[in-house]
């Protein structure tokens, strides 16, 4: 077989084709939907895992398709061998599904990264001398962190107050600026006006980056459309936990940053003189990138643009507004929220326990009940304090902290019953 055959055998896909498939398929399932864990007293009970804002368990179909490249699995980029070519194009088609499941423009650079972490400090070194960037202290910290220059602003008190103080801070800018917005929360899981903030990152020369990485796994996104910049996500959120994340977005910074690492891949040419790659993915690439990572992850976008958005968030929206109401009717139990209780968000649910500090709840919830939460600031220690209205207060030190239970597919009703019930229990006491 010529390499043309291998090529065209897994032919490119445009943004166009990101629109839901006509015929949607059934829910895909999770692995270790019968996980059973030990409790007090050494019973085993089924696990129930409220914690896929952390990272979601795998999705079958994306377990299938690791399993799938696994025997003809080589280099990439580099060898001339069946398998190898088989392997590149595999890894390659794997940019073109990430592409059109974002809706990103052609031109747009899909380059793989480790995670969202990595995508949002690759681009940080590539932003042009002198940038500007403007964020909200309500941002995770691999958003919070990265930039060399940047102006915070206050958690703003509702959705058109963020959109204001953007305005407000950028028209006060001057050179390169850079509006940097998570898309959901992963604190409370409330959407952000990624719309309108891109539209006024615009009016004043400046570009957006938005946090997808809690908002992929819950919502479609459409770049295009929302005319972002550049978006970062997670696999491991995404039902794809083989170690990928992604950056998408415009070439022309990319192009020229400093590679994000330096070897080989990234460069054309060495000679006394050092010809790198213009081309963001291999500038950015270098190395053996994480083929495996890449097929996950795409195999994920594939899966959840099959099965169709509609049926996802009618069944996420059953059960976490069944959550919500459950501990809210519990006394003592306080839900974090910033732009209140009908604003909408994904199925991230943050609280507090009178009388109890988060990492006891979690820990009871783990070792009598068998269910997983997160416990702690979820790395946003600025945002937790003022939701908390906390001066202080390490990360994991169970103090000025939150639980947070999270859910996404393969999440049941029992799973959600289990915790409302289990911490009506521990307040009763
Ligand atoms: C909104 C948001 N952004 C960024 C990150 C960082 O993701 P990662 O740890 O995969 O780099 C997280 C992880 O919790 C997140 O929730």
């Amino acid at each position: 077989m010529s390499t043309l055959t291998i090529f065209s055998s897994v032919p490119a896909r445009t943004a166009a084709e990101a629109a839901p498939a006509p015929t949607s398929r059934p829910i895909p399932a999770v692995l270790g939907a019968d996980l059973e864990v030990p409790v007090k007293g050494g019973r085993l009970v089924g696990y129930a895992n409220l914690d896929y804002a952390a990272s979601a368990p795998c999705l079958e179909p994306v377990s299938a398709a690791v399993t799938a490249a696994l025997p003809a699995y080589s280099s990439v980029h580099r060898g001339a061998g069946y398998a190898s070519q088989l392997t590149t194009a595999r890894y390659e088609q794997a940019r073109h599904t990430v592409r059109a499941f974002v809706g990103a423009r052609p031109d747009d650079a899909v380059i793989f990264t480790r995670n969202t972490t990595d995508a949002t400090n690759l681009l940080a070194g590539c932003l042009p001398e002198g940038t500007t960037t403007v964020v909200f202290d309500t941002e995770h910290h691999a958003s919070l962190l990265p930039w060399q220059k940047s102006v915070r602003l206050a958690p703003p008190a509702f959705p058109g107050e963020a959109v204001r103080a953007a305005d407000a801070a950028l028209a006060g800018i001057d050179g390169p600026k850079l509006l940097v917005v998570t898309a959901a929360s992963n604190v409370t899981g409330e959407l952000w006006p990624i719309a309108a903030l891109a539209h006024v990152a615009h009016r004043h020369g400046a570009r957006i980056l938005v946090d997808a990485a809690q908002l992929v796994p819950h919502r479609r996104l459409n770049l295009t459309a929302l005319d972002l910049d550049y978006v970062a996500f997670s696999g491991h959120k995404l039902y794809a936990p083989f170690g990928a994340g992604v950056l998408v977005g415009r070439r022309d910074w990319l192009a020229e940053g400093e590679p994000y690492l330096k070897g080989g891949g990234a460069v054309r040419s060495v000679g006394d003189d050092i010809e790198w790659h213009e081309d963001p993915e291999p500038r950015h690439e270098a190395g053996t990138p994480n083929v495996l990572g890449a097929i996950a992850l795409a195999a994920a976008c594939d899966a959840l643009t099959a099965t169709g958005w509609t049926e996802l968030v009618r069944e996420e929206e059953r059960l976490i507004a069944r959550l919500r109401s459950g501990l809210a009717s519990i006394e003592g139990v306080r839900e974090l929220s910033l732009w209140g209780d009908d604003h909408p968000r994904v199925g991230i649910v943050s609280f507090t326990v009178d009388g109890y500090s988060a990492r006891e709840v979690a820990e009871v919830l783990s070792s009598e009940y068998g269910i997983g939460v997160r416990d702690g600031k979820f790395c946003a220690h600025p945002f937790v304090r003022h939701l908390l209205g906390e001066t202080d207060g390490g990360c994991e030190d169970g103090t000025a902290s939150a639980v947070r239970a999270s859910i996404g597919i393969g999440s049941t009703q029992e799973h959600v019953d289990r915790l409302v019930e289990a911490v009506r229990d521990l307040v009763n006491r």
